[in-house]
């Protein structure tokens, strides 16, 4: 591993300090991925936090991957190095979303991705991320099923599943949503040998081009072990960063120019060093919310 500036080496020192635990989603900026512990997509975080041993877990993410933590280790303190690292496509949809597709639909069982609030986890059947929502949607014992709140993700298991009705709600990722079927056209274009490999956050029009359709870690793993030495990223920027660094004999090019996810980007070395030193930002949640939306993540996590 490369050496460390010095706001890393004070960061790995107060970690040692407090025997903290730091989780990083590969969304955020390559200095902070590398003074965590491990570097993960939604659901290895999720796994992580349950797993782990330490009283102090640093979730560098964005909140619902914080909330989805303490969900999980309620007696831990989980921390949020950014206060408004957000994610607008949970932001989309409210518990009163959910009790009025559940009205209308009754008989249907609610699956949420992982990215949505406490509340609507709260509200909800079962959660999923990108890598299990295929899955875990083939299993649900049931013949309908509401899936809130990307339509995306939604349409893609939906068209995987043909024996299930799907009711979608219509949030979307701004980030993912921004590329379109023009831009992966022209990528493919000017780089004709390459694989194409997109998150199923991106439109229809885009993942019907994906030689590989997956969450992060799976596009990584796949860039990886593939003897193919151009590959196309449909996802966010800092995955193609950081597969040119780690694959310097493979050709690694991104989808579009502002492939950006901003909130990730809110999660700073200087708001991580913050984070540790003054034990902030601190992820509380009513009782009761913690309690109905665990029982939604550990059908996600024990499926
Ligand atoms: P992953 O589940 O692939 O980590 O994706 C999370 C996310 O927020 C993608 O936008
Ligand atoms: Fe949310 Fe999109 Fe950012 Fe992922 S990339 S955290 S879905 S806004």
């Amino acid at each position: 591993m490369e050496s460390f500036n010095e706001l890393q080496q004070e960061v790995l020192r107060l970690k040692k300090e407090k025997n903290a635990l730091i989780l990083a989603h590969y969304y955020v900026p390559l200095e902070v991925q590398d003074v965590a512990d491990a570097v993960c997509d939604s659901f290895a975080m999720a796994q992580k936090a349950v797993r782990a041993e330490n009283d102090l877990i640093v979730i560098c993410g964005v909140r619902f991957m914080g909330e989805s933590a303490k969900i999980l280790s309620p007696s831990k303190t989980v921390l949020l190095p950014s206060l408004d690292a957000g994610c607008p496509m949970a932001d989309m949809v409210t518990p009163e979303d959910v009790l009025r597709l559940r009205a209308e639909h009754p008989g249907a069982k609610v699956m949420c991705y992982v990215n949505s609030s406490a509340a609507v986890k709260a509200v909800s059947d079962v959660c999923c991320t990108s890598s299990s929502a295929l899955r875990i949607a083939k299993k649900l014992d049931c013949e309908e099923i509401i899936f809130v709140p990307d339509v995306h993700l939604g349409s893609f298991v939906a068209a995987k599943v043909p024996e299930k009705k799907f009711w979608l709600h219509d949030g979307f990722c701004p980030t993912h949503h921004k590329i379109s079927e023009a831009d992966v056209l022209a990528a493919k274009r000017a780089h004709p040998g390459a694989v194409f490999t997109v998150h199923p956050e991106c439109k229809t029009d885009v993942v019907k081009y994906g030689d590989l359709v997956g969450s992060t870690a799976e596009i990584l793993d796949f860039a990886r072990k593939t003897e193919t030495d151009e590959i196309l990223i449909g996802t966010e920027s800092e995955i193609v960063a950081r597969l040119k660094r780690e694959l310097p004999g493979k050709k690694i090019y991104g989808v579009g120019s502002s492939f950006v996810c901003p909130n990730m980007k809110k999660v700073t070395l200087e708001a991580l060093y913050e984070c540790l030193r003054d034990e902030k930002y601190k992820v509380e949640l009513p009782e009761d919310e913690l309690r109905l939306a665990r029982e939604s993540l550990d059908r996600m996590v024990n499926s």
